[in-house]
């Protein structure tokens, strides 16, 4: 690790605890502080994560320059926004922060976010791109998970911050954060060298199971892991059924409400067409035909095609004899029918 790296590792972590000191112990931090509690983490949660405030003040200006820490350092931290002449000024105001680190438990960057919504800035602040910080790779608590990821020989992967530490206060500890929606080739790399097996625990409203769909393509296309869903009932992300139901609830939920991608893919389809009318039915039962047809196990064919028949009270043998003739290819989104509402998914080999 050369010098420059170094520097910019331990601006990283110096100001990662000067954050953390101004949430827990100043008055600056109370009403963060006061914030995260409302919304039932623990102080050893908090801890754990280092979380921090960053107030109002140019406080880490000032704090830096006071150590008269050079200039190209902290304009290469990403921690500062540069006006035309120059000069620095602390990218993250008024935020609550959560330190990113890397592989080795190195602070990186940071997230910062808005103790009230605001039209017009972001929820959560990221740091920019740096030497020291490739969104792409990065994964929220890899490095803390991943020993309970060898150990339990499953990862779970969330889309959030505070999704990975509500888990883990409900004891859930191999859990890690995309950060967002979007999955990179990347991120599924990294975590195909620790485990086997992943499980998708995305937001349970629409555009999470829709980032889930998508996931699971990718994923599939981009390693050999096996696959399996976790959602939230009611439309929750994990975190807001923890604060509804509570750890022992949640920590349940994960553990068992797991799908087979199948599953998962019926249950999305299904909200993807009208299966009220004969039209929407009839594609949706398709669209599913040509998901079964993709796998290998005959078995697990008849486990779902025993579900389709039973759900639409469809005669199984003649079920059979359509998926007989439904090639385990998927013909360009183009091509397909005219009265099918929205694009069909990407179909490609399940396991
Ligand atoms: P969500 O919108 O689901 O936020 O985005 P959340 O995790 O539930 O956050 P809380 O509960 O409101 O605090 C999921 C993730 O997407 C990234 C963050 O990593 C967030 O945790 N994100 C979201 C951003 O980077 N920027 C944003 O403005 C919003
Ligand atoms: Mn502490
Ligand atoms: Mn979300
Ligand atoms: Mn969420
Ligand atoms: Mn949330």
């Amino acid at each position: 690790v050369d010098a420059k790296t170094s520097a910019l590792i331990e601006l990283h972590e110096a100001a990662g605890k000067l954050f953390h000191h101004v949430l827990v112990n100043t008055e600056l931090g109370q009403p963060a502080l006061a914030y995260l509690h409302e919304r039932g983490l623990t102080d050893a949660t908090i801890d754990a994560f280092n979380l921090g405030f960053a107030p109002q003040n140019r406080l880490l200006k000032r704090f830096f320059d006071e150590r008269q820490v050079d200039y190209q350092t902290l304009r290469h931290s990403g921690l500062f926004i540069e006006n035309q002449e120059g000069e620095l000024r602390d990218r993250f105001v008024d935020r609550i922060m959560y330190p990113i680190r890397n592989e080795g438990g190195q602070t990186v960057a940071f997230s910062g976010r808005l103790l009230a919504k605001a039209d017009d800035q972001p929820k959560y602040l990221n740091s920019p791109e740096t030497d020291l910080f490739n969104k792409r790779k990065v994964l929220f608590n890899f490095d803390q998970a991943r020993g309970a990821i060898r150990k339990v020989g499953d990862v779970i992967l969330f889309e959030g911050f505070m999704d990975v530490m509500s888990a883990t206060q409900a004891g859930v500890t191999n859990g890690v954060a995309s950060m967002g929606t979007s999955l990179t080739e990347e991120q599924i790399y990294a975590l195909s060298r620790v485990t086997q097996q992943l499980y998708v625990c995305y937001d349970g409203d629409v555009p999470g199971q829709k980032a889930t769909d998508r996931a699971l393509t990718n994923i599939r296309e981009q390693s050999s892991l096996k696959l399996g869903v976790i959602t939230m009932p009611e439309g929750l992300d994990p975190d807001e059924y923890r604060q509804k139901y509570g750890e022992e609830k949640l920590k349940a939920a994960l553990l068992t409400a797991r799908e087979t991608p199948v599953a998962f893919s019926m249950r999305y389809l299904r909200s993807q067409y009208d299966v009220n009318t004969d039209a929407g039915r009839l594609d949706y039962i398709e669209a599913v035909l040509a998901i079964l047809a993709t796998m290998t196990s005959p078995v697990e064919q008849d486990v779902y095609l025993t579900q389709l028949a039973n759900d639409y009270q469809l005669d199984k043998t003649s079920l059979k004899q359509q998926l007989a003739m439904v090639k385990p290819t998927v013909a360009p989104p183009k091509q397909q029918p005219a009265r099918r509402q929205v694009e069909p998914p990407v179909v490609t080999q399940h396991r």
